[in-house]
C-alpha cells in the first residue's frame, strides 16, 4: 500500500465537513470504545425523532438476536417526510426524477408526503396491516420510493424485488415472505425499450401457488398492453385518487421489521435478510451525514436500483431522513449514450455522486473508444464528493474516477458494506481520511471491524484473515426471515467468539492499518456488484432436466464486471462442440435468465464428459477456478478418473 499515492483531505474539507478532521474521528471512535451503548444512544436521540423515547439502548440477552432501542416508538416515514415539512422544508425538492427518455419530474417533500399518505390509506383500506409483508416489484420511480415509504408509514414490512429478477425468483420471494400484496408497474423503460413487469408478476402468481397473496397493485408507467385478473389487480391511480393525503403514521417499536431483502448466500435459495426500524434508520441517516457529508444545498445521486440494499439505504431512506435533495434515475448509464451519467450530473448540478466500480470501468472503456462521451465534454464542477460501492475498486479505475470525474479535487469514499449490515461499515470519511486508491480505509466510528483467524483470534496487520465485526451495531441484520437457525449458523458461527462473520476476507496494511477487502471467502460471487450464489446458478442449470446432468459454477476475474460467472456442464447427451456447443450454451444462458434473471447468465459455459472430482466424489472447485482463469493447473490431478476432461473444459462457449 505504501507504494500507492495517498490523498490527504484538504484544509477546506477538514474545516467544513460534518466530521472535521482526524482528531474529530478519533474522538468519536474513543467515545464509542469507552461506552458503546452510550455512544449509539446519543446518536439515536440526536438523529431520529421518537414518538416515545427509548430507555434501553441494547438488549443482548438473546444474542446474537440483538435488540436496539427496543422500548422506543417511532415511524420511518414520519422521520423522512413529516418532520422535514415541520422544519420548513415542505417546498424543498425531495426527488428529482429523471426518466429513461430524459424527462424530469421534481417532487417536493409536501408532494411526496401526500403521495405516500394516499397510498398508505389505500393499502390500509385493502386490509394491509402492521407486520404484513408487501412485495414491491417496481421500476425506478417516485412511485417505487413512495411505495416503500407507504409501507413504512403503516408498519407493513416491504420486500423489494429487483425488476430484473425472473418470475420464478419473484414467486420464491412472495412465497417465502408470505406476502399479501405485490405492488408493480405495467412495464419498465430501460435504454429506450419497454420491458414487462406485470406480465412477470402474472406468471409468478399463476396457478394460485401464492395463497397468502390478495392484491396486485399496478402503477401505470408506460400504458403498454397487459393482462388483467379481475378481483386481484387494481390500478394504483384509481386506488389512490379518492384517498386523503393525510395518514396518521403507525408508531412502531424500534425493532419492528421495516423490510426484508432477499440476498444470495453460499447455499440454497436466497435468504430474506430482515432489518429493523430504529437501528436501521439511525445508521442510514448517520452514514449519509458523515460519509456523504450531506448538507442542505447538496444534490445527491445514488445510481443504485431500489431493488438492492444500496437503493434502500441511500435512496429511499438516508437522504430523505436528512431532508436532502436527491436524483432518482430510471434508465441505464449507456443510453442514449455512455455520457448519460455525466450529462445528468451537469444538468442537475449533482454535488455527491455514488456509483459502482463496474459502471465506472465500463464508462472508462466507452470514453476511451468514443471522444464524444468522454467526461471532459461535460461540466462536472458541481461535484464535491464521489462514492463507490458493491465491489473492490481497482486503483486504475479509482484514479480515473478521481481525475476525470472529480476533477482531482473530490474525495472518493470507497464504502464497504453488505445487505446484512444496513449501511456503511468500513469507509473513508471526507475531511478526515487520507485516501489510498483501492482501500476502504478504516471502520466507521462505532463499528468494531477486525480481522481474525478461523478461531476468532486477531491476526496482526499485514497478515490477511477473516473479516468480522466484534460488537453488535444498530443497523445489523436481525434474522433471516423464517429461519433463525440459518441466521445463527451463517453469521455467528460458534468458533468465532460471538463475532459477526461478514463472509469476506480482508487484510490491514502494516503501516496505516487500512483495510483492503480481498473478496468473498464463501461460494458467493460478485458480478457487476450484484451478489449471487454459485449453488443458486448450479441449481438453475440442473433444473434444465432435459439437457443437464451435472453443473458446477465458479467465478473468474473480469476486467469490467469484477467477476464473471463460469459454468462447467455435463450434458445428458454426448459432449457438443462447434456450432452445436454454441447453440446449447445460448439455450442454457436463456434458461438461467428465466430461472433467476439475466444478471445470473454465465459468461462462459464449458462442456465436459464429466467434472473433475476427488476420490470421495467432491467436485474439485479450486481446479475449476484455475481452468476458468486459463491458468496452468497446479493441483494434484492424479485422482482424476478421466484426465482428458481438463482439455475439454479448456474450451469456453
Ligand atoms: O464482498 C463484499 C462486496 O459486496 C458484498 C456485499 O454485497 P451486497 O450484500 O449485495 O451489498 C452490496 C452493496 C452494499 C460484500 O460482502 N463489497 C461491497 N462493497 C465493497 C465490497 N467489496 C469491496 N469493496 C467495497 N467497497
Amino acid at each position: 500500500m505504501s507504494e500507492l499515492k495517498k490523498y490527504p483531505p484538504s484544509a477546506a474539507w477538514m474545516a467544513n465537513a460534518h466530521v472535521k478532521g482526524p482528531a474529530a474521528y478519533q474522538a468519536l471512535v474513543a467515545e464509542a470504545e469507552a461506552d458503546h451503548e452510550a455512544y449509539w444512544g446519543r446518536l439515536a436521540r440526536e438523529l431520529l425523532s421518537w414518538k416515545k423515547p427509548f430507555t434501553k439502548v441494547l438488549n443482548d440477552s438473546e444474542a446474537p438476536f440483538f435488540k436496539w432501542f427496543e422500548d422506543g416508538l417511532l415511524n420511518v416515514s414520519y422521520n423522512c417526510l413529516d418532520r422535514n415539512i415541520e422544519a420548513g422544508l415542505g417546498d424543498k425538492t425531495a426527488i428529482i426524477f429523471e426518466a429513461d427518455d430524459g424527462s424530469v419530474n421534481k417532487v417536493s417533500y409536501s408532494q411526496l408526503l401526500a403521495k405516500v399518505a394516499q397510498l398508505a390509506n389505500a393499502l390500509k383500506k385493502r386490509g394491509v396491516k402492521k407486520g404484513d409483508r408487501v412485495v414491491i416489484y417496481m421500476p425506478m420511480s417516485v412511485e417505487g420510493v413512495a411505495a416503500m415509504q407507504a409501507c413504512a408509514r403503516i408498519g407493513a414490512t416491504h420486500s423489494v424485488v429487483f425488476g430484473g429478477f425472473s418470475a420464478q425468483s419473484l414467486r420464491d420471494r412472495v412465497q417465502d415472505a408470505g406476502a399479501v400484496m405485490v405492488i408493480t408497474a405495467d412495464e419498465q423503460q430501460r435504454g429506450g425499450k419497454s420491458l414487462p413487469l406485470k406480465a412477470i408478476v402474472d406468471e409468478a402468481l399463476e396457478g394460485g401457488n401464492c395463497p397468502t397473496l390478495k392484491d396486485v397493485i399496478v402503477y401505470k408507467r408506460t400504458g403498454g398492453n397487459i393482462a388483467w385478473v379481475a378481483g386481484r389487480d387494481l390500478w394504483l391511480h384509481e386506488l389512490t385518487a379518492s384517498e386523503s393525503n393525510v395518514c396518521e403514521p403507525e408508531w412502531v417499536e424500534a425493532e419492528h421489521p421495516l423490510f426484508l431483502l432477499y440476498t444470495s448466500g453460499s447455499t440454497g435459495k436466497p435468504k430474506g435478510v430482515q432489518h429493523s426500524t430504529g437501528g436501521y434508520l439511525l445508521h442510514a441517516a448517520l452514514t449519509t451525514k458523515w460519509t456523504f457529508d450531506l448538507k442542505p444545498d447538496d444534490v445527491f445521486w445514488c445510481t443504485a436500483d431500489i431493488g438492492w440494499v444500496t437503493g434502500h439505504t441511500y435512496i429511499s431512506y438516508g437522504p430523505l431522513a436528512l431532508g436532502g435533495t436527491e436524483v432518482v434515475f430510471e434508465g441505464i448509464p449507456t443510453f442514449p449514450d455512455a455520457g448519460r451519467f455525466w450529462q445528468m450530473i451537469q444538468k442537475h448540478k449533482v454535488s455527491i455522486f455514488y456509483t459502482a466500480p463496474t459502471a465506472i470501468r465500463s464508462l472508462i472503456k466507452a470514453a476511451e473508444s468514443n471522444e464524444v462521451v468522454h467526461p471532459k465534454n461535460y461540466d462536472l464542477t458541481s461535484l464535491r464528493l464521489l462514492g463507490s460501492v458493491g465491489e473492490p475498486i481497482n486503483p486504475a479505475a479509482w484514479e480515473w474516477y478521481y481525475q476525470h470525474i472529480g476533477g482531482g479535487n473530490c474525495p472518493i469514499v470507497d464504502t464497504f458494506w453488505q445487505t446484512e449490515t444496513g449501511g456503511h461499515m468500513i469507509t473513508p470519511l471526507p475531511g478526515v481520511t487520507t485516501l489510498v486508491p483501492g482501500s476502504c480505509t478504516l471502520p466507521f466510528p462505532g463499528i468494531t471491524a477486525a480481522i481474525v483467524d478461523e478461531t476468532g483470534n486477531d491476526v496482526p496487520n499485514g497478515q490477511g484473515g477473516i473479516l468480522v465485526v466484534k460488537k453488535p451495531w444498530p443497523s445489523m441484520i436481525r434474522t433471516i426471515y423464517g429461519d433463525p437457525e440459518r441466521f445463527k449458523k451463517s453469521y455467528y458461527p460458534s468458533e468465532l467468539k460471538g463475532y459477526y462473520l461478514a463472509g469476506d476476507g480482508a487484510i490491514r496494511d502494516a503501516e496505516t492499518g487500512y483495510f483492503t477487502i480481498t473478496g468473498r471467502i464463501d461460494d458467493v460471487l460478485n458480478v457487476s456488484g450484484h451478489r449471487m450464489g454459485t449453488m443458486e446458478i448450479e441449481s438453475a442449470l440442473v433444473s434444465c432436466t432435459d439437457l443437464v446432468a451435472e453443473a458446477a459454477v465458479v467465478g473468474r476475474p473480469d476486467d469490467t464486471t469484477g467477476e464473471a460467472i463460469c459454468a462447467f456442464v455435463v450434458l445428458k447427451r454426448p459432449r457438443p462442440s462447434g456450432d452445436e456447443a454454441k447453440a446449447i450454451a445460448k439455450q442454457l444462458r436463456d434458461w438461467v435468465a428465466k430461472e433467476i434473471g439475466p444478471i445470473a447468465k454465465p459468461k462462459d459455459i464449458r462442456f465436459g464428459d464429466n467434472l473433475p472430482k476427488t476420490r470421495s466424489g467432491k467436485i474439485m472447485r479450486r481446479l475449476l477456478r484455475s481452468v476458468a482463469k486459463g491458468e496452468a493447473v497446479t493441483q494434484d490431478t492424479s485422482t482424476l478418473e478421466n484426465p482428458a476432461i481438463l482439455e475439454q473444459l479448456g474450451q469456453a462457449y
